[in-house]
């Protein structure tokens, strides 16, 4: 009789060990649109360099040459921003490492992963990430922040995209205290450079006190999954100048619009979100956009609190991808 409940029990734990277990993307691996056109493996196999100042990380994420540039500290910028060349690995050591008061752009480059960085407080009109005219780039495990205390235009976005960029993966980032989050397409006359291109995977974000941007998109394409959007002022995901969305299985609490489209004449294709608090737009233009060009899995609306808030931002992922 105890062998059988012994039995009982075991199963029972197997049965609940599976569904606890039952997740999503691995934390550390890539996946979205950023492993199309030949993927993104950044400075893989290049030499290393370990920087602790502005002058010695300006130098060491220039050139094309494959590198990994481990950031050491939080350096502080002079407001201009840091140019990353091709084929570059930027990473913090340990849990306190980025740049603040300036901010990195990729112009006309390919291939970059920015993985574990504290970045904040980049005065306008240097953003925090910029990627222009850029293919094949990563964002993952970094921490975004600024503060409310300024008016919206005196820090510009945190993570913006134009010029027909194209393959961007944005996953496992905390984007916290900022007005204009991330804007994607960066005027209503770029559509001969961006339709087609602006194709970018958001997943497992935290987007907490911010304003609106999470992300505002033009002409471009997102799949937006598994994030928790909590507490944005204004709006969530903006769909504009014919853009399309795939948003599922995210929560949105307190986000005042958390999809918008009819405003800005986007598209949004919505399902398994969970909304609290927050009232979604019952005339969104659903569009085409139904699935993606890649296998991935994601996590159920209902335990992406959780699995967000414990592995989100920087200092949860600090080794190479
Ligand atoms: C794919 O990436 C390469 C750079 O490696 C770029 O030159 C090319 O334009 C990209 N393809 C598309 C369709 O954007
Ligand atoms: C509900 O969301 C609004 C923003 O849309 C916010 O101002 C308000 O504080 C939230 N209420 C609660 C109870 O969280």
């Amino acid at each position: 009789m105890w062998a059988r409940i012994f039995t009982a029990a075991l199963l029972l734990t197997s049965v609940f060990s599976f569904i606890i277990d039952k997740r999503a993307a691995p934390v550390d691996q890539l996946v979205g649109f950023a492993t199309l056109n030949g993927s993104t493996t950044g400075g893989t196999g290049g030499p290393t360099t370990t920087v602790t100042s502005l002058a010695a990380l300006r130098s060491a994420v220039s050139g094309t040459s494959p590198k990994i540039v481990q950031v050491s500290g939080i350096i502080t910028g002079d407001g201009e921003v840091v140019d990353v060349g091709s084929h570059t690995t930027v990473i913090g050591v340990g849990s306190n490492s980025g740049l603040t008061g300036g901010g990195f752009r990729v112009k006309k480059g390919t291939n970059v992963i920015f993985r574990n960085l504290r970045l904040s407080k980049s005065p306008a009109p240097t953003d925090l990430i910029e990627l222009q005219t850029s293919t094949n780039i990563w964002v993952d495990h970094n921490t975004f922040s600024s503060d409310l205390d300024h008016d919206k235009d005196f820090y510009d976005g945190q993570l913006d995209m134009n010029h027909g960029t194209d393959f961007v993966t944005v996953s496992w980032n905390i984007f916290t205290e900022h007005f204009k989050t991330s804007l994607v397409g960066g005027s209503d006359n770029t559509g001969d450079e961006d339709s087609g291109h602006l194709r970018i995977t958001y997943h497992h974000n935290l987007f907490q006190n911010v304003n609106s941007r999470t992300p505002s998109l033009r002409f471009g394409t997102a799949h937006i999954f598994s994030n928790y959007f909590n507490s944005v002022f204004d709006s969530g995901v903006d769909s504009r100048d014919g853009a399309q969305t795939l948003v599922e299985n995210n929560v949105f609490n307190s986000v005042k619009k958390p999809i918008e489209t009819t405003l800005n004449g986007g598209f949004s294709n919505q399902r398994d979100n969970i909304f609290t608090n927050s009232t979604l737009d019952p005339d969104l233009a659903v569009g085409t956009l139904t699935s993606v060009p890649y296998s991935f899995t994601q996590d159920a609306a209902n335990t992406v609190v959780s699995i967000v808030n414990a592995n989100a931002g920087a200092g949860k992922v600090t080794t190479l991808p």
